[in-house]
C-alpha cells in the first residue's frame, strides 16, 4: 500500500489509476497553461509570521459561508465528470465532504444526478448552474435542485465559451469514452476503473440526459452543450435566476474588480474569485493574485470565496488571510477519489485540515475565523 502524505501522492497514484482521457481532463489548463500553473505557483512567494510562545489550545477551524457552518471553510468545486474519475463519484465525494462537515457542490456536467446524489447522502449540497440558452431547461434544473434540498445556487458566469484543451482534443474526451483500440489498450491498463465501471449504470451526464429537449443519447447531448452556452448572458439573467432559486446564491468565476463591484449589487451572497482553474482565460491572473483587490472593492457587502491552485492548508490560510471567507478545492479532490475513492477523497480532507490546523498554531492562532493578513510577511503578498 502505497504512504499517501500530500495532495501530489494523490495525484500520482491517480494517474497511475485512472485512464488517461480522464485524469488528462482533470489535470489539463488551456492553451499554454500558464494561467493554471500560476493558481498554485503564485501562493509560494506569500510568506508567513511564525509566532511562539502563544497559547494554542483548544483550536477551532469552524466558520461559515453563506451563512452555513462548515468545519472548515473548505469546500468541494463542482468538476464535471467526476463519475467518470472513479464510478459512481459524485456520491462518493458528496459522502465524503459530508463525513468532513464541509460543502459538496454538484456541477450541472455530472454524472450523477442531483437527484441521485440526494437520495445517497443525509446532508444538503450545493448546486452549481451554468447559463444555458434554453431557460427552461434552467427552469427545472433550478427546480430539480430546490426539490432535492440543496442549500445553495453556485452560479458560474464564466464557460459562455469554451477554453481550448489540447489534451481533450487530443484524447477525443467522451463520456463514457469512445472504444477505439487506444483508449481500450490504455483502460486495460486500469482494471480497478474499468471493475468500477461496469458495475455502475451512471456514465452519461445524468443531470442532462432525458431532460433536455431533443437529447437521447450522447452524441446529440454534446451537439447540444456546445450550442447551448448563451452568448447573451448578462446581469439581468443573473437577477432573473436569482429570484427563480429564492435561496442563496454564490458567483463563480469573478476575477476583475468591476465585475466584483456588479456581483455585489446583484444581490448575491457571495462571489467566488476563479479563472476555473485555469481551463478558461489562459493568460489571466492568478486567482491568489486577484483576491486582495476584489476583496478591498466589495468591502464587507458580500463574502467573498476563492478558487484556483490549492493543494494544501498552508495554501488554504493564505487565501484566507487575503480576504477569502471560504475556499474551493478542485483538483485535489479529483486526484484522490481518482487513487482511492471515498477514501481518497477522505484523506484529501483529512491532508488539508491536518496542514491548515497545524499551520494556524505556527502562526499562533487558535481560531479560523481571526485570521487575516496579520499572519503574513509584509512585502511577500
Ligand atoms: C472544473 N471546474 C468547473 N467549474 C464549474 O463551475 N462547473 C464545472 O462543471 C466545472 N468542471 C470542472 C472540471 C474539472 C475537471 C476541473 C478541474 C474544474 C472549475 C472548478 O470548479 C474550480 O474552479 C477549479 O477546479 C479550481 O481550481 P483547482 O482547485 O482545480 O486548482
Amino acid at each position: 500500500m502505497t504512504t499517501i502524505t500530500c495532495i501530489e501522492d494523490l495525484r500520482v497514484l491517480a494517474q497511475r489509476r485512472v485512464p488517461r482521457m480522464f485524469y488528462d481532463y482533470a489535470d489539463a489548463g488551456s492553451w499554454t497553461e500558464s494561467t493554471y500553473r500560476a493558481n498554485s505557483g503564485d501562493f509560494a512567494p506569500i510568506k508567513f509570521r511564525q509566532r511562539v510562545a502563544v497559547n494554542l489550545e483548544n483550536r477551532s477551524l469552524a466558520s461559515t459561508m453563506v451563512g452555513q457552518a462548515v468545519a472548515m471553510p473548505v469546500a468541494l468545486a463542482p468538476t464535471g465528470l467526476t463519475g467518470m474519475q472513479h464510478a459512481d463519484g459524485e456520491i462518493l465525494a458528496a459522502r465524503a465532504a459530508e463525513q468532513f462537515g464541509v460543502p459538496f457542490t454538484l456541477s450541472t456536467m455530472s454524472i450523477c444526478s442531483i437527484e441521485d446524489v440526494a437520495a445517497h447522502t443525509t446532508q444538503p449540497f450545493w448546486f452549481q448552474l451554468y447559463v444555458m440558452k434554453d431557460r427552461a431547461f434552467i427552469e427545472r434544473l433550478i427546480e430539480r435542485a430546490k426539490a432535492a434540498g440543496c442549500s445553495a445556487l453556485v452560479l458560474t458566469l464564466d464557460l459562455q465559451v469554451l477554453g481550448q484543451r489540447h489534451k481533450d482534443l487530443r484524447n477525443g474526451l467522451s463520456a463514457p469514452p469512445r472504444l477505439t483500440a487506444a483508449n481500450l489498450l490504455n483502460m486495460a491498463g486500469k482494471p480497478r476503473w474499468c471493475l468500477g465501471m461496469l458495475g455502475t449504470r451512471r456514465r452519461g451526464f445524468g443531470n442532462i440526459i432525458g431532460h433536455a429537449t431533443s437529447v437521447s443519447d450522447m452524441s446529440s447531448l454534446s451537439a447540444w452543450t456546445q450550442q447551448q452556452f448563451d452568448l447573451s448572458l448578462s446581469w439581468h439573467d443573473v437577477e432573473w435566476i436569482k429570484r427563480r432559486w429564492g435561496g442563496k446564491l454564490i458567483i463563480k468565476g469573478i476575477m476583475d474588480a468591476e465585475d466584483a463591484r456588479l456581483a455585489a449589487a446583484s444581490g448575491a451572497d457571495a462571489l467566488i474569485v476563479s479563472n476555473h482553474g485555469g481551463r478558461q482565460l489562459d493568460g489571466a491572473q492568478s486567482s491568489i493574485g486577484a483576491l486582495p483587490a476584489i476583496a478591498a472593492a466589495v468591502g464587507g457587502q458580500i463574502e467573498v470565496h476563492m478558487d484556483g491552485g490549492i493543494r494544501s492548508g498552508q495554501d488554504v490560510i493564505k487565501a484566507l488571510a487575503l480576504g477569502a471567507r471560504g475556499v474551493y478545492i478542485g483538483r485535489p479532490f479529483l486526484y484522490g477519489l481518482g487513487a482511492l475513492g471515498q477514501a481518497g477523497v477522505s484523506k484529501c480532507l483529512d491532508i488539508i485540515r491536518n496542514e491548515l490546523d497545524l499551520t494556524m498554531a505556527f502562526c499562533g492562532l487558535r481560531d479560523v475565523t481571526r485570521v487575516d493578513h496579520n499572519i503574513l510577511l509584509p512585502g511577500s503578498f
